[in-house]
């Protein structure tokens, strides 16, 4: 049996630019000059870590508690647009995708970051074509730490060997190559180096191909 792991953001959903839109309004009012050039180092990263990078490119430093203020407030900015999501959000090619791959006897799962993953499935009403999800709620050591992969592996019982994961981001695929796994770059080669292959979106590939992917690293 074959496992399938899909990261979220980047890959099923295109949520980064209501990331970049709620960060972007806390870096204004805090006094950070923040770019979407720079919301390219965020992707994949933890919420923490986001933070971090922001307030080192403001040379600012902050206590625990604030920046756990700051967070929250990011985090409901963030969610004012997830509440407005819905199917039509699920990226090309992604539910023949997932389709394909349950029918042909795959186990799917998601391996995420994010803390609101949960919530996105279902608003998206995608929730039922995973047979589990580990999010940034299940795993203590963040991308490219492997856990997420790990525990998604585990939790649909596939070896680790016999999953391919399926990631936009360069800490995603280093998490996804050290846990043994094929990392399927979704996003330009160019980026994504490190990858065994890559396709710029599911719309760009078969999903016959999807089940037959290898590693090459
Ligand atoms: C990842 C995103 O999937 O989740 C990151 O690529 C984000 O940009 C991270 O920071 C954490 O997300 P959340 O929803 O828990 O703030
Ligand atoms: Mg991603």
């Amino acid at each position: 049996m074959k496992g399938f792991i899909f990261d979220l953001d980047g890959v099923i959903v295109d949520t980064a630019k209501y990331h970049f839109l709620a960060w972007k309004k806390l870096a204004t009012q805090i006094g950070v000059g923040f770019t979407i050039e720079d919301n390219e180092r965020l992707k994949g990263v933890s919420r923490a870590r986001s933070l971090d990078i922001i307030l080192e490119l403001g040379d600012i430093t902050a206590t625990d508690e604030q920046k756990q203020q700051w967070m929250t407030q990011k985090n409901e900015e963030y969610l004012g647009y997830v509440s407005r999501m819905g199917t039509e959000e699920v990226l090309p090619g992604v539910l023949p995708a997932l389709h394909f791959l349950r029918e042909n006897g795959g186990k799917i799962a998601l391996g995420s970051a994010s803390k609101n993953a949960r919530l996105i499935l279902e608003k998206t009403g995608i929730m039922p074509l995973f047979d589990a999800v580990v999010d940034g709620n299940d795993v203590s050591a963040a991308k490219p730490d492997p856990e997420v992969f790990v525990l998604a592996a585990a939790q649909i019982g596939v070896p680790q060997g016999d999953c391919t994961v399926f990631e936009d981001s360069v800490a995603g695929i280093e998490a996804a190559n050290s846990a043994g796994m094929v990392s399927v770059g979704i996003g330009e080669a160019e980026t994504l180096k490190d990858a065994d292959h890559v396709f710029p979106g599911f719309a760009a590939v078969a999903p016959e191909t999807l089940l037959s992917l290898s590693v090459k690293h």
